[in-house]
């Protein structure tokens, strides 16, 4: 498997010890070394996005004099999730399946205040010359039926590496303070295996909480902008 690093000459012994009664074959350490190797890949990609997004932020709060960004999250998915999600998907559980067909090993999470901002956001992120946009799921327009709602984009963006540069792919979810706090307990629902019948109500107690989340979010979009007016209105 090759994703384009130079082989690391202590690969080339026959086994390596670790400790003097473990041998570990050669192959296993290559490959091990080549998925760290990919690992890095993706968090230097975490932070050219992130860094793009701090940007965007900085900026608009001196020239709004507000964050349309409240918070920054990433995770690098885990070994054992990468394989999980490869199984559950039917790939085969290699390095070249990982890269080539799982977007959202490298993730950042974009807390907003408003549900303006995500857009906002969103348009300045992929309106760069050098982001180039592989897939976009808009799930507040388009909620999913348990009532979940987020903005997500899966980008490719260039990464400088000492003797290349790769294109590396990043899954960006863009959502409110609401929203967020919505799903942290949505994917309790999903990961709590242990809750059984419970969850069909808890789920639609779940839904209604979205239902009421979306209208404050729109609500409280509508009192900002009512401020904003009655400011501009003040000053002249
Ligand atoms: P995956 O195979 O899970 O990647 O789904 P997908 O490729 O159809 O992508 P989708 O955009 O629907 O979801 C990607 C990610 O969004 C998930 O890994 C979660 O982090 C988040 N997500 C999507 N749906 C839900 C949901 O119903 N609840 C919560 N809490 N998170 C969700
Ligand atoms: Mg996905």
């Amino acid at each position: 498997m090759n994703i384009g690093m130079n082989p690391n000459s202590e690969l080339k012994q026959s086994v390596v010890s670790i400790p003097d009664i473990v041998q570990v074959p050669d192959d296993l350490v290559h490959q091990a070394r080549e998925f760290q190797e990919a690992i890095m890949m993706y968090s230097c990609a975490i932070r050219e996005v992130k860094t793009k997004l701090e940007v965007l932020n900085d900026e608009l709060s001196v020239r709004n004099q507000r964050n349309p960004i409240e918070m920054i999250k990433s995770r690098v998915k885990k070994p054992l999730s990468i394989v999980e999600k490869l199984h559950r998907k039917n790939l085969p559980i290699t390095l070249d399946s990982m890269v080539n067909y799982l977007d959202d090993v490298a993730g950042i999470r974009v807390i907003c205040s408003f549900v303006d901002d995500i857009y906002a956001v969103a348009r300045m992120l992929v309106s760069q010359d050098d982001i180039r946009v592989i897939a976009v799921k808009d799930y507040i327009e388009n909620p999913k039926e348990n009532g979940y709602r987020s903005y997500h984009l899966i980008v490719e963006v260039p990464v400088f590496f000492s003797d290349q540069k790769k294109d590396m792919r990043v899954e960006v979810q863009i959502r409110t303070i609401a929203m967020d706090f919505w799903a942290s307990l949505d994917h309790q629902l999903k990961y709590k295996k242990d809750i059984g019948d419970a969850a069909g109500s808890i789920g639609a107690e779940l839904k209604k909480c979205a239902d009421v989340i979306a209208k404050t979010d729109r609500h409280m979009l509508v009192i900002r902008k009512s401020i904003e007016a009655q400011r501009r209105t003040v000053r002249q």
